[in-house]
């Protein structure tokens, strides 16, 4: 039987690779090279291409998207903006910029610092033009020709020589176009596409442009449609388990067909088992649903450390030739949210561990690149990382291609904001055209990838405090995603207590609490059966490399400044700090537009990282949490940051009060800075101290020591510098120079050790970590002198000569014995020989104005990046140069 299955399975292969691509199966092409691409519209359009007076054009383009989409208004009549010349295929655009998809104009800067911080001192706004030259065969005929878009920042619209074809406006959702009825075969065709991303649309970078990949998608009229299988393992175990297939087909012709399906489950490349064949009746322009189910004999289970895939193969045939063959990776796990056990994966408790992260890729900005973030993940999981929310907006498709291979479970997320906006221009004002088809879109995308297990329906939006309508608008969204995807729950990340027992609670199926919003003990008294996980946590902020001190003088005045009168002459109570060397208080540790990295400081809604730790460890009914953030990201620099959607995060009146108030003194101050402070890694991917504090917990069997500050302190000589330790060990002791100054455990909950009154001198600090009892590991750091030379450090030395993998290059200023110089801020100039570019440098300081496409940059507490790319095969030497240091150099391979 097996042996005529492999038999069956060689010659339905043989028979399909005989045929022609273009006569059979489907093809998908990358088109992301060779766009043209200008800036600003031509004087024809003049408000023209508003949303407004394109609404009825685009809206149809959803049509597929929406249960009933009788409501949709019916494209007029004629052409979109026929007169305007960007759109036809005669008009000359060999001036214009040539350049590669995916790409973010916006990342380009400048940075200006009269631009707001919350965006990230760029300027991201402003119609925008990408064109296209695509050349299709005579042999296509008969053919449907698809434009896949993964992602354009934002409001797409989108022509074929000079005739609309159709757009999407939500810049984060994946979307397909029918080019067919445009197409011209046997000759060249223009792609025009233009892109309008509004002014003060988001509370982060949201970058600009055609910022992921680009499709062409090539098919015979009947075929698996967009996103067309649905996978789903219903019933799990060791020994087997149920696999559930559906498949859509779609006839776009004009004449009825019928058509045969076959799905093949294969594992690792080799055949597993096969859905019986299904047999669909397809009249003209209709589409029908295949359904089967199969069961998998000892399964490999897809999970966090061993994440299996399967692929189901999916071939349609026609009048007996295979016309269509679609791939889904899938695998197969069982997940289950508890009231009482936080989170189960294949029957087991699994702690989430998760962090959110926004989407740009650092000095990248938002144009996808699969390394980039392979390696933002990788960094991730060696904190110990198993989770990751994406914030707050679907993500590229290939993040979670990624997560399915690592092993992260992920939290999908829709929209930052329903119908009530939070920036002016921001998604509310879509919300009610296009919230039910962003929301399905999302969920066919994205629902067989096994990494996902919940779909957030909204971060904090406004409407949570509204008892009627947020209720109500949850409960449409939990609707559209059960008819989606049966098999996940939704979620949303709730920043009001009132969330949590005003009715939104029941409306989804795990409650989300943003900083514990609503009390995680409080929860699960009063809603003893409804699942709870931190969908936000900690908003902890922090600069790598910096530490602050105060001095009694400024303890002083700041009591003093406190207990000034006030204004009509009243006394105020006196609030006097005692004082302490650093600071215990939360909103403080801030000095040059930086925060202190002593992992003490954060906004006031801000949750210490500690306190989180210990939260979950008293409630383990919740099912963990997801920090804000991993990485830090462009736009939102809290505290240093006059947004007025701060606010938005208080529910105490005082507190909210005092942001004001800062915010108000830095709107007078204008601060420089452009990206985040809250990231546990920074905006380079250079890790700061809390990463340590996280891994200690996170991965307790990894023995592991950090100590912080660094030592080199000269104008400390005598005084005070405390030592914190973050260890996965539970007792240590702390040496200067060989002395001990004590040993000291880790009390329940308890996180770090502190030994808060070190007498700096230079030389040594040591830390010697035991884990019940034994010695488990130990960290050194050691007083650096002056700066002598740099060293460079490749994360890859072979990288793929695509122009697409990267290699970061990290430099690094020493002393002469090999020590990082902490403070060191020196000029270093990277240069390339060999077929390789510099793609981005970057420091990870939030106040740099440095452009990112500079080869120069300046290091930043001892540390630098270059983004090195092959352009061909070959060896690429990276130099680093700084004045009146050593050279260093770095060979990088592209294969
Ligand atoms: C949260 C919000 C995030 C971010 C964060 C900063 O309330 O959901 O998007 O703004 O605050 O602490």
């Amino acid at each position: 039987m097996k042996k005529n299955f492999v038999l069956l399975l060689s010659l339905l292969l043989a028979g399909s690779s005989s045929l022609s691509a273009a006569e059979s199966v489907r093809e998908r092409i990358s088109i992301n090279d060779d766009w043209r691409f200008q800036k600003d519209d031509p004087a024809e359009v003049v408000g023209s291409l508003d949303y407004t007076k394109i609404r009825e054009w685009v809206l149809p383009s959803s049509a597929a998207f929406l249960k009933d989409p009788t409501f949709l208004p019916n494209r007029p009549e004629g052409n979109l903006a026929a007169k305007v010349p960007f759109t036809q295929p005669g008009f000359d655009d060999s001036a214009w910029r040539k350049l590669d998809l995916p790409h973010d104009w916006a990342i380009e800067g400048p940075f200006k610092q009269e631009y707001k911080g919350k965006t990230g001192k760029l300027n991201y706004s402003g119609p925008v033009w990408y064109r296209k030259h695509l050349t299709l065969p005579a042999s296509d005929l008969g053919r449907r020709i698809y434009l896949d878009i993964d992602g354009a920042m934002s409001y797409a619209t989108v022509w074929c020589n000079g005739q609309f074809v159709g757009g999407w406006p939500y810049g984060y959702s994946s979307f397909r176009l029918d080019l067919t009825p445009y197409a011209k075969l046997g000759s060249d065709n223009m792609l025009s596409i233009r892109l309008d991303n509004p002014d003060n649309c988001s509370r982060w970078y949201p970058g600009s442009g055609i910022y992921r990949n680009v499709w062409l998608v090539k098919t015979h009229a009947a075929h698996v449609g967009q996103w067309g299988t649905v996978i789903a393992t219903p019933q799990v175990s060791a020994e087997a388990a149920t696999v559930a297939v559906k498949v859509v087909i779609a006839n776009e012709g004009t004449t009825p067909t019928q058509a045969l399906v076959k799905t093949r489950i294969l594992f690792a490349g080799k055949p597993v088992t096969e859905m019986p064949t299904q047999t669909v009746e397809l009249p003209a322009s209709s589409s029908a649903v295949a359904a089967a189910e199969v069961t998998v004999a000892k399964p490999q289970l897809w999970d966090t450390t061993t994440p299996n895939r399967y692929t189901a193969v999916t071939a349609v045939e026609v009048g007996g030739k295979v016309v269509d063959r679609y791939e889904t990776v899938f695998g197969i796990r069982s997940i289950t949210f508890t009231a009482d056990n936080g989170f189960l994966l294949n029957g087991k408790r699994v702690q989430l561990n998760g962090v959110c992260n926004h989407h740009d890729l650092g000095a990248l900005g938002t144009a996808w690149n699969t390394r980039a973030a392979q390696r933002q993940l990788e960094i991730l999981k060696e904190m110990g990382v198993n989770a990751l929310r994406t914030s707050h907006n679907p993500p590229a498709p290939e993040l979670l291609d990624l997560c399915d291979a690592m092993g992260i479970l992920v939290m999908d997320e829709s929209f930052d904001s329903w119908k009530i906006p939070k920036v002016k221009n921001g998604y509310s004002s879509l919300f009610d055209d296009w919230y039910e088809q962003d929301m399905r879109a999302l969920l066919r995308r994205d629902r067989n990838h096994p990494s996902v297990v919940m779909w957030s329906i909204g971060n904090e939006v406004k409407e949570l405090t509204d008892d009627e309508v947020g209720p109500a608008m949850a409960a449409r969204l939990t609707a559209i995603a059960h008819e989606e995807d049966p098999s996940r729950p939704t979620t949303l990340g709730s920043n009001k207590p009132e969330a949590s027992y005003n009715g939104i609670q029941k409306a989804v199926d795990v409650m989300g609490q943003n900083y514990q919003r609503g009390g995680y003990d409080e929860f699960h008294i009063k809603n003893p059966a409804i699942p709870l996980v931190g969908s936000e946590s900690s908003s902890a902020v922090s600069s790598r490399g910096e530490y602050f001190f105060q001095t009694p003088e400024q303890v002083a005045a700041r009591n003093a400044a406190t207990n000034k009168p006030s204004k009509r002459g009243g006394k105020k109570p006196t609030q006097n700090q005692p004082f302490e060397v650093i600071s215990s208080v939360k909103t403080e540790g801030r000095a040059d537009f930086q925060i202190s990295s002593y992992d003490l400081y954060g906004p006031g809604w801000a949750i210490l990282p500690d306190q989180d730790f210990a939260a979950l460890e008293k409630n383990p009914h919740v099912a963990g949490q997801f920090v804000w953030t991993g990485f830090d990201y462009l736009g939102e620099p809290t505290p240093y940051n006059a947004d007025e959607s701060n606010l938005l995060n208080f529910t105490d009146s005082e507190g909210k009060a005092k942001m004001a108030k800062d915010m108000k003194e830095l709107g007078k101050i204008v601060a420089p800075s452009r990206s985040s402070y809250f990231g546990i890694v920074d905006l380079a991917g250079f890790k700061k101290d809390r990463f340590y504090l996280y891994q200690a917990h996170w991965r307790p069997g990894l023995p592991m020591a950090h100590l912080l500050p660094h030592w080199t302190w000269p104008e400390r000589v005598g005084q005070l510098v405390p030592v914190f330790l973050y260890t996965s060990g539970d007792e240590a002791e702390l040496f200067l120079n060989g002395k001990s100054l004590g040993r000291k455990k880790k009390a329940q909950y308890e996180y770090r050790l502190r030994w808060d009154d070190v007498t700096y001198a230079p030389g040594e600090l040591k830390a010697v970590a035991y884990k019940n009892g034994k010695p488990w590991a130990t960290d050194v750091v050691k007083t650096a002198g002056p700066a002598t030379a740099l060293t460079l450090e490749a994360d890859r030395s072979l990288i793929a000569a695509d122009r697409k993998d990267l290699s970061f290059v990290t430099v690094t200023i020493r002393d002469k014995s090999g020590t990082l110089v902490p403070r060191s801020k020196n000029l270093v100039a990277f240069t390339v020989s060999g077929p390789g570019e510099i793609v981005a440098t970057d420091n990870g300081d939030a106040t740099s104005h440095a452009s990112f496409q500079s080869p120069q940059i300046k290091a930043y507490n001892g540390l630098a990046l270059a983004i090195i790319r092959a352009t061909g095969p070959g060896k690429i030497t990276v130099t680093a140069k700084s004045e009146g240091l050593k050279d260093a150099t770095v060979l990088i391979t592209g294969r």
